[in-house]
Formats: structure tokens, C-alpha cells, sequence
């Protein structure tokens, strides 16, 4: 039986744990279509969770990989991977909310399967509430109608626990009421009632993938930041490190690439289909223990300060993965420890500081 608990241990350097479920490790087989030798298009493929998912899908060796990004957040150099193990992918820097172009660049690349990640982020949304609302909703609704139109077969369209709100309780399943308490999380909850709305009015091949909190490296360290890229550069620069609110809040961390495979084996599961699958790791983490975790990690002396809370700021987060587990046979094979040190070595790496 799974389970959450958060622990309210204080040491920042003891990850508050929270134990949960019986399956370990990512085990079992597909059992649907497969992306090898598949036509597959990534929106936001130049960004955090883009970049790791294009590098996932290029080891399924598909005959087409293209990237649709604008750039808002996304960068070129996020691909360096990808274009290694897939030197023909092809990178459109174009909004995805264009229907013409998408309908132009679908039809060119005669893509079978889209993995949509585009997003204006949370941050965003709270000084352009109206922009990122319509921005994000039309992001999936655009997605919608391409497929409705037959421009391509199926969509795996990415949600976010963020659609959630607060836990009313723990572990959160997918019948848990969305609340969504910022305008990000309500455009990310009404882009899933377009896509399950034209799933059920059209019988569109589409499934929705619901990451909790993603961390892993390249995930944005500029304005609009998470808060591991945040926190571990300014332990890094030797700066105050500034937590909003008491710090007591929780999250659930997956490893992003984790995700990655979640979302591959998402389309490769028929039984998805109509569908919204949680993806986190089912372990409740305070903020107060992963800077703990992080400062550990990196092995230097830090201030912490706790800051005015956030607006809308979830309280807690914390995912069942039954469903996931069961409908993928998927659970992530990532420890917390292991992807921060993964994490930090490479934010340590790219800010040019290697020990
Ligand atoms: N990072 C997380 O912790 C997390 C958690 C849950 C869900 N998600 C979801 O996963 C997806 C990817 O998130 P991420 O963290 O990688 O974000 P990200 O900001 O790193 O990536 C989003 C990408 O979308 C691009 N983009 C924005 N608007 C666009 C447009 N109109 N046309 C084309 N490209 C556009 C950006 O340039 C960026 O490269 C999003 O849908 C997000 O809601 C993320």
C-alpha cells in the first residue's frame, strides 16, 4: 500500500523522507506502438524537460525528430546532446500557437506523433496573468485542433501537478479536485479539459502526462528559475540563500530524466489513451530539507533567509503513482541523492566553477 509521510525533522541536511511505494525501479514492457521509426515532433523541445525527452526519443531511433520552440525560455544549446545522438534533427524556431505554421511544418514533416511541453512558465504568470492564460491555453487547443484536423496521429500532452493546488490529502491520485491556485496552474488545468474535452467529442489519440516538480540539469537559471537552479547558484556565488515562506511547504521531485521515460512510455501504452497519468517520484520533500540536501551536496558553508511566501504558492504536493505504475508498469529509478549530486555537478560544471 503506498503512502506518504512528511517527516518534521528540522536537519537540513536529512532529507525528509517519506517512503512509499513497492515498486522500485521502472520494469515492464511496452505493449503498444513503438517510436521507432515514427515521425515525432517536440514542442518546447529546447527547454528543461524538452531537451532530456528529445534525447530519450532519439535512442528509439524514430525516422523524424523535429523541435518546435520559440525560444522564450528554451536554448539552442539544451540540443548539443540530442544532435549528437540524432545528428538529422531538425529545429524549428517557431511559435507553437501559430496554427498555420504548425499546420505548414506538420505537413513538411510529416509528423505521426507530437509531445507537447511548450509552456510560459509559473513565475510568468504571476506578473502577465491574461498573456500566459491565453498563451498556455491556446498552446493546447492548437495541439487539439491539428490532430482533430488528422495533421498528425497522436498527442502526449504535458499537465502539471501545479493543476492540483494544495493536497487536500496525500497521496494525491489523479481524482484528487483540482484547485489551481495561480493563474499558470489554471491555464495548465484548462489545456487538459481542452484535450479531454476534443478526446471525447472527436475520439483523438491523445494522453496527458502529469509531472510533479522536475529537477535535473539545464533547467532554467535565469529569471524565471526553480528553485534548485536558484538556490544552487547562489550557494554557489557564496550568497544568501532565500526561501519564501516558513520553507515547511512540500514537493514531490522526479528526476528529470525519469520523466522523460514516463512520457515515452506513455504513448507507447494504448492504455493511456483518454487518460491523466501522475508522474513524481510518491516521496514528499519540505524546501527546508532539499536546500539542506543541496547545500550537503555542493559541500559549502550557506546563510539561509526566509523570505515573504509567495503568491498562490502550493502548500503541499505529493503524488500517488498507482495508476502510474500499474498502467506503465513505470516508477522512477532515480534517488533524490543521486539526481541532486547529478544535478549540482553539473550546475557546477556549466557556471565554470569544477572542483
Ligand atoms: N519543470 C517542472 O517541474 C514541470 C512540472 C510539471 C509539469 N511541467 C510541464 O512540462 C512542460 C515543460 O516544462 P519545462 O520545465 O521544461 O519548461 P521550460 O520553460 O524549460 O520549457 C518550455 C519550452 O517551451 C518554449 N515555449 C514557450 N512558449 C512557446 C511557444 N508559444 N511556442 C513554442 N515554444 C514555446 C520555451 O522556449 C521553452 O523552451 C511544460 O508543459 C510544463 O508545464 C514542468
Amino acid at each position: 500500500m503506498a503512502y506518504c509521510r512528511l517527516a518534521r525533522s528540522r536537519d537540513r541536511r536529512d532529507l525528509e523522507v517519506i517512503r512509499l511505494s513497492a515498486t522500485a525501479a521502472s520494469t515492464g514492457a511496452a505493449t503498444g506502438p513503438r517510436l521507432t521509426g515514427k515521425r515525432v515532433l517536440v514542442t518546447g523541445g529546447a527547454g528543461f524537460i524538452g531537451s532530456h525527452l528529445v534525447e530519450r526519443i532519439a535512442r528509439e531511433r524514430p525516422s523524424g525528430l523535429v523541435v518546435v520552440d520559440n525560444l522564450f525560455l528554451g536554448r539552442e544549446e539544451n540540443l548539443a546532446t540530442a544532435r549528437r545522438l540524432y545528428p538529422g534533427l531538425t529545429v524549428h524556431r517557431q511559435d507553437a500557437t501559430d496554427y498555420d505554421a504548425m499546420t505548414a511544418i506538420l505537413s513538411a514533416e510529416r509528423t505521426e506523433v507530437v509531445f507537447n511541453l511548450a509552456i510560459v512558465p509559473l513565475p510568468t504568470s504571476l506578473t502577465n496573468p491574461r498573456w500566459t492564460m491565453d498563451h498556455n491555453v491556446a498552446l493546447a487547443t492548437v495541439a487539439c485542433e491539428l490532430l482533430r484536423q488528422r495533421y498528425y496521429q497522436t498527442l502526449i500532452h504535458f499537465s502539471s501537478s501545479e493543476a492540483y493546488g494544495s493536497a487536500s490529502y496525500v497521496p494525491m491520485d489523479e481524482r484528487h479536485p483540482p484547485n489551481p491556485s495561480t493563474p499558470y496552474a489554471a491555464s495548465k488545468l484548462a489545456g487538459d479539459h481542452a484535450v479531454l474535452a476534443y478526446r471525447e467529442t472527436y475520439g483523438i489519440d491523445a494522453a496527458i502526462i502529469r509531472p510533479f516538480n522536475n529537477y535535473g540539469p539545464r533547467q532554467n537559471a535565469g529569471a524565471y528559475a526553480g528553485v534548485i537552479p536558484i538556490v544552487v547558484g547562489r550557494a554557489i556565488r557564496g550568497e544568501e540563500i532565500e526561501i519564501f515562506g516558513d520553507g515547511e511547504q512540500t514537493r514531490d521531485f522526479i528526476f528529470v530524466r525519469d520523466t522523460a521515460e514516463a512520457a515515452v512510455r506513455i504513448y507507447e501504452t494504448t492504455e493511456s489513451r483518454g487518460l491523466v497519468i501522475n508522474v513524481g517520484s510518491g516521496r514528499e520533500t519540505t524546501i527546508n530539507a532539499l536546500v539542506g540536501a543541496l547545500v550537503a551536496a555542493l559541500g559549502v558553508e550557506a546563510t539561509v533567509v526566509h523570505a515573504e511566501a509567495r503568491l498562490g504558492d502550493v502548500r503541499r504536493h505529493c503524488a500517488a503513482m498507482e495508476r502510474a505504475n500499474s498502467i506503465l508498469q513505470f516508477a522512477p529509478g532515480t534517488s533524490l541523492s543521486d539526481g541532486l549530486r547529478e544535478t549540482v555537478e553539473w550546475y557546477r560544471e556549466s557556471l565554470g566553477q569544477a572542483t
